[in-house]
């Protein structure tokens, strides 16, 4: 069995920070999206990856990701030239695919449990097709199915008045019968070719679609406050290789992650935190659930929940909770009262400072 990755789209909800980088690309608990993703297909036994870009985003994902042998994994490239709708995108996989089943994953989607029971399930069944299912409060955000003896009967995207609290999620696994529904179906209210529609074609043309249900957390990191609450669930789960102890200028609390060469002093650190490479921090208090990129300055600053990237400055920032800094961003906000950012790369912010840009 193959899989298919869906990373394009154009990633409006996490603007401004998709402007510089596809959002699959952006790390939580310091490791991108996608390694994330890869790591769960891997673990769910398959190794043929593609992976669906928009040609604005190939190179960038083909830089960092190459032919994938660093993983262990063989990574292919599709290229939808247009954001048409996620049935679209499957149909721009159609020759990567061939008539095998696949594994669709939807690039921003992260699963505390992984795939290997969706696929196991599909391996062992007679279905045409398995729809991750989880419950809910807002199913109105979501894709939702309704189910009639064990099988889903209906799926409908994103109704206004939902009587179900099943929300599709985004990992699926499909036989090659999902190509001909796709075939048939039209664009949506919202102009898009809806996978949500291509299953209900599947469905009344009497293919076999069963539910699978997901165990532990599922998150949509479609949003830069998901992204916050994914680095939670993340460093929760974390396990580190190496701990700080106390010293005589610093105070550690929880887990920490760091690395050898962070030089970190005068400061508080409550965990879960994790560091990358060469991070300086002086005279703060950063956490719990903060995720640190390489190269990080903080002085004089408290920080929690939040996500800050590679080469960021931040100084004098008093309190900031659930933010997302972008790289080599600069922040320097003197004043007591909390404030929450989302910045994107090479983004300035120098407020109470004499300092201009
Ligand atoms: O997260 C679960 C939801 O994902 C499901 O409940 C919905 O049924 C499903 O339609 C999808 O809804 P979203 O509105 O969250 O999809 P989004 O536009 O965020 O796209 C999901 C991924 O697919 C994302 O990584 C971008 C990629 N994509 C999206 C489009 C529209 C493509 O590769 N091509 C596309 O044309």
């Amino acid at each position: 069995m193959r899989a298919v990755i869906l990373c394009a789209g154009e990633g409006t909800r996490m603007r401004p920070l998709t402007y510089s980088k596809a959002k699959h690309l952006i790390p939580i608990a310091n490791k991108p999206v996608i390694d994330l993703i890869l790591q769960a297909i891997k673990d769910g036994g398959i190794r043929e990856i593609g992976i669906v870009v928009s040609p604005g985003t190939k190179a960038s994902f083909k830089s960092y990701l190459r032919d994938g042998s660093r993983y262990d994994l063989d990574l292919s490239y599709i290229v939808q030239q247009k954001p048409k709708g996620l049935a679209h995108a499957v149909q721009c996989a159609q020759g990567f695919v061939g008539s095998e089943s696949f594994l669709l994953y939807l690039g921003d989607n992260l699963l505390e449990n992984g795939v290997r029971g969706l696929v196991k399930q599909f391996r062992q069944g007679d279905s045409h097709a398995v729809i991750s299912l989880v419950e809910v409060d807002n199913p109105r955000s979501f894709g939702v199915a309704w189910l009639k003896n064990g099988e889903i009967k209906k799926v409908v995207e994103k109704p206004d008045d939902p009587s179900t609290n099943l929300a599709v999620i985004g990992t699926y696994v499909f036989d090659y019968h999902i190509f001909a529904a796709i075939e048939k179906i039209s664009p949506s209210k919202r102009g898009e070719l809806e996978i949500t529609d291509a299953i209900q074609q599947l469905i009344d043309d009497g293919y076999r679609v069963v539910p699978h249900r997901v165990t532990g957390w599922w998150k949509d990191v479609g949003t830069p406050m998901d992204m916050i609450d994914a680095n939670q669930l993340l460093l929760d789960a974390m396990i580190p290789e190496t701990r700080m102890k106390s010293g005589i200028s610093l105070q550690v609390k929880g887990k920490i992650a760091q690395n050898e060469n962070a030089r970190v002093r005068d400061s508080k650190l409550i965990g879960p935190v994790i560091m990358g490479e060469n991070v300086v921090i002086e005279g703060s208090v950063i956490g719990p659930y903060v995720s640190i990129g390489d190269g990080v300055i903080i002085k004089n600053s408290k920080i929690e929940n939040s996500i800050i990237l590679e080469k960021a400055v931040i100084t004098d920032a008093k309190s900031i909770d659930r933010s997302l800094i972008g790289r080599y961003a600069e922040l320097r906000v003197m004043g007591d009262s909390s404030s929450r950012f989302l910045l994107g790369d090479h983004s300035q912010v120098l407020k109470g400072s004499s300092e201009c840009c």
